[in-house]
């Protein structure tokens, strides 16, 4: 096994910096993923450590060896790519055998690798078929199957679930979670899909214009987010937020949104100065309750049924409209009243200048 290190990693394009002084250290084992929005720069890091792109500054350390000037086919490390890049005129097999053909791995070794990597990947029946003649999901599954035969110190994924359905692409992600718990490699892992980067990662990185936003577990990214940036990438739907002042009261300070004033004496720590704040509560930190108790009240203007739950959309005044989340199938109807109150434990709080949170 692996471990990565990056060290203060620059990319240039002439006078155009894409990625800003990355500092990240992936754990021997660990399944890391870069998650951001498009344009952030999650390939050209990624192609930056499988070496396809030149590093402009830093230090790229793999396995204990500075890497930054060895080409691909020595850093040991296998890529699956989001188009597969299979060749079309080979069979599945070929496709497959082809790189260790190249390195001028022995014929039996070649045979086992395939052969174990297709019983992995449930693609035995597929091995004499072209490209052309598989589905996406076989597709992708033997551009995986390429990487594994490699048995490579360090597999790149970029993107490899954005071409499929989404009923595949739940499938797919299964099928990689197991995988990776039974290899146990190192792993880098590209999307701009955050539900990905939750359910597969054991940290995520957030990108934000070629910086990094914030790195840690999912749920640590989900319940502090160090910035409004993560608060709203992080969590479908997305966290609620609206515009809020803190202001002096007494000898501590208060929080003051347009429809509620709160105390922050209790909640422990120094006062505040005073200053411009967002608000931030997420759709299942918002609960009903009775219209005396209610921070904010409004009309429902659209019901989603998922079953398992629904998510009201409440019209609070002033074109601002909370989502908030009610247990399974709650008889809401639309046009009535909603009265909710934040859940205390769940407010973040966020500087309106810096974006950064407040504690
Ligand atoms: N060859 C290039 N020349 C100039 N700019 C590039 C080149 N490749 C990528 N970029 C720019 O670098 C930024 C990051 O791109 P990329 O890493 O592909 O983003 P992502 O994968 O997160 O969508 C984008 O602004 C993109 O336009
Ligand atoms: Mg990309």
């Amino acid at each position: 096994m692996t471990a990565i290190a990056l060290r203060q990693i620059r990319k240039t394009y002439g006078t155009l910096q894409v990625i800003h002084d990355v500092d990240i250290d992936i754990a021997s084992g660990e399944f890391l993923v870069l998650v951001g929005p498009s344009g952030c720069g999650k390939s050209t890091l990624l192609r930056m450590i499988a070496g396809l792109e030149e590093i402009s500054g830093g230090i790229l350390d793999i396995g204990g060896k500075v890497v930054n000037a060895l080409p691909p086919s020595d850093r040991d490390i296998a890529m699956v790519f989001q188009d597969y890049a299979l060749y079309p005129h080979m069979s599945v097999r070929e496709n497959m055998a082809f790189g260790l053909k190249m390195r001028g791995t022995a014929d039996e070794t070649i045979d086992r690798r395939v052969s174990h990597a297709a019983d992995i990947l449930k693609i035995q029946p597929f091995l004499e078929r072209r490209p052309a003649q598989l589905s996406g999901g076989q597709r992708q599954r033997v551009a995986m199957g390429r990487a594994i035969v490699r048995e490579p110190s360090a597999f790149l994924f970029d993107e490899p679930l954005s071409n499929l359905d989404a009923a595949l692409r739940v499938e797919m992600r299964l099928e990689i979670a197991k995988l990776h718990n039974r290899m146990k490699a190192t792993t880098v892992y590209v999307t701009h899909d955050q539900v990905e980067a939750m359910t597969l990662a054991d940290r995520i990185v957030v990108l934000n214009a070629g910086r990094i936003e914030q790195i840690g577990p999912p749920l640590e990214l989900y319940h502090r987010p160090a910035s409004l940036f993560v608060a709203r990438f992080i969590g479908s739907p997305t966290m609620n937020t609206l515009p809020a002042t803190i202001a002096a009261d007494g000898s501590g300070s208060a929080l003051r949104l347009k429809e509620r004033t709160l105390s922050l004496a209790g909640m422990g720590g120094q006062p505040m100065p005073a200053s411009e704040v967002v608000f931030g509560i997420r759709p299942e930190d918002l609960v009903a309750c009775p219209p005396e108790e209610a921070w904010f009240s409004g009309e429902l203007a659209v019901a989603e049924r998922l079953g398992s739950q629904t998510y009201g959309y409440v019209e609070i005044g002033e074109a601002r409209m909370l989502t908030v989340e009610f247990p399974r199938n709650t008889p809401i109807r639309v046009g009535e009243t909603i009265h909710v109150r934040p859940n205390m434990e769940a407010i973040h709080l966020f500087d309106t200048a810096t974006g950064l949170r407040i504690n």
